[in-house]
């Protein structure tokens, strides 16, 4: 395919159909502000948005980066593809005939562009004899479930096409390939058989499940969400990623949802496919559902196109699970919720009930769903809420946590004036609540703020100039692993993360109190229910190592902090990045130095293939050090 050329009548075409702001929609959150759009770069880390796409010129700019063009240069530069293939896609989504210079290349082209029609016309050919077999003896079962259990009538199921996929091994297989004829590959292709793990021949992907087609947004079956009806798992089987269907790309029911999105300026985001269903049921339009994944950027930009307000509320269950994947979506987006251009609100339905269960629960619950959609606190209330409402009263180890906790929080904030509220407003409830600082009042905790940063900025300035410099770091490599042990004892948040680091990296600890110390932290996390709230690894770690005393001069500080190690604790992200990148030096520095020495070591005659693996690796090793110096560099800043 890469040697086609195409015929300038499809670039022309093209560059005539294609609107750079649709474009950069599916990269970027945009706001309109004047006849221009903006948005946080795609090019370059920025916390403010100065990338600017005009529509009348339909050109960009970032004002940060200097990035700048038309909608086929942003797609060459975002996707890194060659200005064929931008050509050959754009041509695809806007339906424009594709001609190449050179006839006999037309076949090649028009096969690729046909495997996904194909693929479509499968899935709907599929879905039309799932929906048969609900009405059939064989689904009674599961219609039962969908009228009874489900309270649906016959015209929402209809609606939404649900069916039934037959108990056989080779029921759709039989129908598709041996009456319809379809190549056993495209069926396969389309997510709709396997092969069998032993022996030949294919087996249904999907048996004995309730079948709920997953639409595109413009309404093209690309796979399917199926629910176990007897209890066996997994509850919900999803079709494999195809051609067609990437879960984290795609949201049920945005089809119907769209125009009502677009209506009401707002969308809603649940966890489950019965939860949008039964919300779309009691005409509460503006509903999409997540596929068993997290919410991610690719799902928010896609939803933030159809409201101008961008305003996302995201109602997952209120469970431990539900709760871990609304704090991820908070993360996820991050930087565009902290710099206002996104406004995320968070609904918990109370009584720990689902959407789904909830506007079933009584005749007035769709009023009262609305009514809980516009008291639905902002993100970080929400975060603020959750921190503070973990305990009921505190103890001081808890309080502490708890303050970090916001203290982070509130330093992500850029702007000045709502920094300055939530300020006031975190003091007020946390001098509100039960703690050792009894008569801590809202000026105090403003002054201990205020003072922990003024403090951070410094400390972390000072710790960024006594990062090593390559070549001289072992004076720093200590210090990088005692900050990471102190962050890991002190901010139960931040374990996961540093664990993860130093598995992906293969970095281990060199230093031999920090060594068994970690040894010993390992041994008695797994005795210990992990309890975020009351640090309990810290406190039973201090008391293990007492019987250590020959390490007490080196560990002793990770126990009894100063200040300066104190305000460490307000800014561990960048702690850690810090200290990973360390480590990593080193250990790539000696790895440069043990391949150097290989080479001085060889015989150039006798061992020609060691020798050039050892310069290779060395190179390698060298480019790598280069790297993480640059991005030491760019930290900094
Ligand atoms: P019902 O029992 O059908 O009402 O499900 P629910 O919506 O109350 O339950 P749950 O909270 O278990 O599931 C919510 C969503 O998570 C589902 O719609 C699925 O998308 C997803 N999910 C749940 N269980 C599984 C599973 O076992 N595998 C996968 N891939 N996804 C699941
Ligand atoms: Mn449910």
């Amino acid at each position: 395919m890469e040697n086609i050329s195409l015929h300038s009548d499809t670039i022309e075409q093209v560059k005539e159909r294609v609107d750079l702001v649709e474009v950069v929609s599916d990269y970027v959150v945009m706001q309109k502000k004047g006849a221009d759009f903006v948005g946080l770069c795609p090019f370059h880390d920025e916390k403010t948005p100065s990338f600017t796409v005009s529509q009348s010129k339909q050109l960009y700019y970032c004002f940060g980066c200097g990035a700048g063009g038309g909608a086929i240069k942003f797609l060459m530069e975002i996707g890194k593809q060659s200005f064929r293939d931008v050509i050959l896609n754009l041509a695809q989504r806007y339906q424009i005939p594709i001609k190449t210079l050179a006839p006999q290349d037309q076949q090649a082209i028009q096969q690729e562009i046909s495997l996904r029609d194909q693929l479509y016309e499968i899935l709907s050919v599929a879905s039309n004899f799932y929906q048969h077999s609900l009405q059939q003896k064989e689904g009674e079962k599961a219609l039962n479930y969908l009228q009874i259990d489900r309270n649906l009538s016959l015209e929402n199921i209809n609606k939404f096409q649900l069916g039934y996929a037959p108990d056989g091994w080779q029921t759709l297989y039989h129908y598709l390939v041996e009456i319809k004829h379809y190549p056993v590959m495209l069926v396969e292709q389309a997510g709709l058989i396997k092969k069998k793990s032993k022996g030949e021949g294919y087996i249904d992907y999907f048996r004995n499940r309730l079948m709920i087609p997953i639409q595109d947004s413009q309404g093209r079956i690309i796979a399917f969400g199926a629910r176990s009806l007897d209890g066996s798992e997994p509850k919900y089987l999803n079709s494999p990623e195809t051609n067609l269907f990437s879960k984290s790309k795609t949201l049920f029911a945005l089809n119907f949802a769209q125009k009502s999105i677009i209506k009401q300026d707002q969308v809603i985001v649940v966890e489950g496919y019965f939860d949008a269903i039964a919300l779309h049921i009691f005409a509460i339009e503006n509903v999409v559902a997540v596929l068993g994944t997290a919410l991610t950027q690719q799902h928010i930009r896609q939803l933030s196109r159809y409201t101008q307000s961008k305003q996302i509320i995201v109602n997952f269950d209120a469970d431990k699970a539900g709760l871990k994947a609304t704090e991820r979506a908070i993360k996820e987006v991050e930087n565009l919720v902290y710099s206002g251009q996104l406004k995320l609100k968070i609904l918990t339905i109370p009584n720990g009930k689902d959407a789904d269960e909830f506007v079933r629960s009584n005749p007035e619950s769709t009023q009262t769903y609305q009514e809980l959609i516009k008291k639905a606190p902002l993100w970080l209330d929400w975060q603020i809420e959750q921190i503070i409402n973990n305990e009921d009263s505190y103890n001081s180890a808890d309080y502490e946590l708890a303050f970090q906790r916001i203290v982070r929080l509130i330093n992500k904030i850029s702007n000045n004036a709502t920094k300055d509220y939530y300020l006031s407003h975190c003091a007020e409830i946390l001098s509100r609540k039960k703690n050792p600082y009894a008569n801590f009042n809202s000026d105090d905790f403003k002054k201990v703020y205020q003072s922990l940063i003024s403090a951070t900025k410094y400390s972390s300035y000072n710790q960024k100039k006594s990062f090593p410099k390559l070549g001289n770091f072992s004076q720093n490599s200590q210090q990088a692993e005692f900050l990471l042990l102190l962050i890991y004892l002190h901010c139960p948040d931040y374990r996961e993360t540093i664990i993860e680091e130093l598995d992906n990296k293969d970095l281990v600890f060199t230093l031999k109190s920090i060594r068994f110390l970690w040894q010993t932290i390992h041994k008695l996390s797994s005795s210990i229910t992990n309890d975020n709230n009351q640090n309990i690894l810290l406190m039973t770690v201090q008391e293990n190592m007492v019987n250590y005393p020959q390490f007490a001069h080196e560990l002793n500080p990770l126990f009894n902090l100063s200040e300066n190690y104190q305000q460490v604790l307000y800014e561990p992200e960048h702690i850690i990045r810090g200290s990973i990148a360390c480590l990593e030096s080193v250990k790539l520095e000696k790895y440069k130095q043990y391949c150097q020495q290989k080479l001085n070591e060889l015989n150039q005659e006798k061992d020609l293939t060691k020798m050039t693996f050892y310069y290779q690796e060395l190179l390698t090793t060298q480019t790598q050090l280069k790297q993480l110096e640059t991005q030491r560099m760019k930290n900094e800043e």
